[in-house]
């Protein structure tokens, strides 16, 4: 009866989502490898809620032939990207009253090129097109907390900036919009092989979150893994251990599971999105399968495209 009746919400997802071509209007490599495209959208944009997704095809091509999913990293009003005359000057929140209430026309995505999608998406002009349907998947419901801390592997950020811009107040997404308790503070920990894989850090600062940044070479920030990261602040007391405390994760499935046992370890809520490869995103194909347990501790397979992408990360069979 509880499947079935989660089943059922769980296709609304899908159901509320919008299909259509919209236009490129603004793309840039913000990293090594890394890239940010801004669509037309203004269906889909006004709608978005932190931690959902879209599927995303270049119209009249066949090879690949089927969409992609990619988090909406955020919504905007405008058309163009914002020009940042010096990249490393923290900037204070620039969230505005005109920002909140008037329904978001652009979404932003940011991508590491892969394969085929994303080697031709990256070519991709203004002015061409996208055929993109979305919203897509649940997205992050989290309880009021005075503390959530965003943990990020490689491009995993993508995932998490709007939720933490969120609890910030320094946003407001949904139609209608989401009424979110802002959180006393977001602390941002994001991991990645080398530093010139970061992009747009100044994103999370310019929303006050405060980041923390680790690198397996050292080239940047702290040298070690995420979980070297989380160490070292849960040591030097942020947050403080009595803080009522969330954690948002999304990267790498391995690097999640990581989180996740840390998490598990220290009796820390901890929601993961994941990133499981989706043909259809609308329920339909079964290839976006993960094993998830209930609350008996039974697994069974869930699709993440329409139960997801975001679940309890102690209910994950890793
Ligand atoms: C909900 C969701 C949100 C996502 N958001 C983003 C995002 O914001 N930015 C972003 O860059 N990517 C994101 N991804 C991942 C992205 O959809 C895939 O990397 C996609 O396959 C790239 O397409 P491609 O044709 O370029 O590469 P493909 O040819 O599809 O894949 C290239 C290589 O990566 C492997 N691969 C493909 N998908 C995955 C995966 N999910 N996990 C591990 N290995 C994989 C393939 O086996 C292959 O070796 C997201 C995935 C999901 C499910
Ligand atoms: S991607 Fe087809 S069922 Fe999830």
């Amino acid at each position: 009866m509880t499947t079935a009746v989660s089943a059922l919400a769980a296709c609304s997802y899908a159901d509320t989502a919008t299909m259509l071509t919209a236009e490129i209007v603004a793309h840039k490599q913000i990293a090594d490898n890394t890239y940010r495209l801004r669509l037309d959208c203004p269906e889909i944009a006004a709608k978005a809620r932190p931690g959902q997704f879209v599927m995303l095809r270049i119209p009249e091509r066949t090879d690949p032939l089927l969409a992609r999913p990619l988090a909406i990293y955020d919504t905007f009003s405008l058309p163009v990207f914002k020009i940042r005359t010096n990249p490393l000057q923290v900037q204070p929140n620039v969230f505005s009253a005109h920002q909140t209430h008037a329904p978001h026309r652009y979404a932003d995505f940011v991508y590491a090129v892969h394969g085929k999608f994303t080697t031709a998406l990256k070519d991709l002009t203004p002015g061409s097109s996208a055929v993109v349907w979305g919203p897509l998947g649940n997205g992050f419901q989290i309880p009021a907390v005075n503390h959530l801390l965003l943990v990020a592997g490689g491009i995993g950020q993508t995932a998490l900036l709007a939720l933490g811009r969120q609890h910030m107040g320094a946003a407001a997404y949904g139609m209608p919009l989401l009424a979110v308790p802002q959180a006393q503070a977001v602390t941002f920990c994001w991991g990645a092989r080398h530093g010139g894989l970061f992009g747009d850090v100044d994103d999370f600062r310019e929303a006050g979150i405060d980041v923390h940044l680790a690198t397996l070479d050292g080239s940047i920030g702290h040298k070690g893994t995420v979980i070297d990261l989380l160490d070292n602040l849960f040591a030097s007391g942020v947050p403080p251990t009595n803080d009522s405390l969330h954690i948002a994760c999304c990267g790498p499935e391995g690097m999640m599971a990581a989180v996740s046992h840390w998490s598990s370890a220290r009796q820390l809520p901890c929601d993961v999105s994941l990133e499981a490869p989706m043909a259809c995103g609308i329920g339909i194909c079964f290839t976006c399968v993960a094993k998830v347990r209930d609350a008996s501790g039974a697994w069974d397979y869930r699709r993440t495209c329409i139960e997801g992408p975001i679940f309890d990360a102690n209910r994950i069979e890793w």
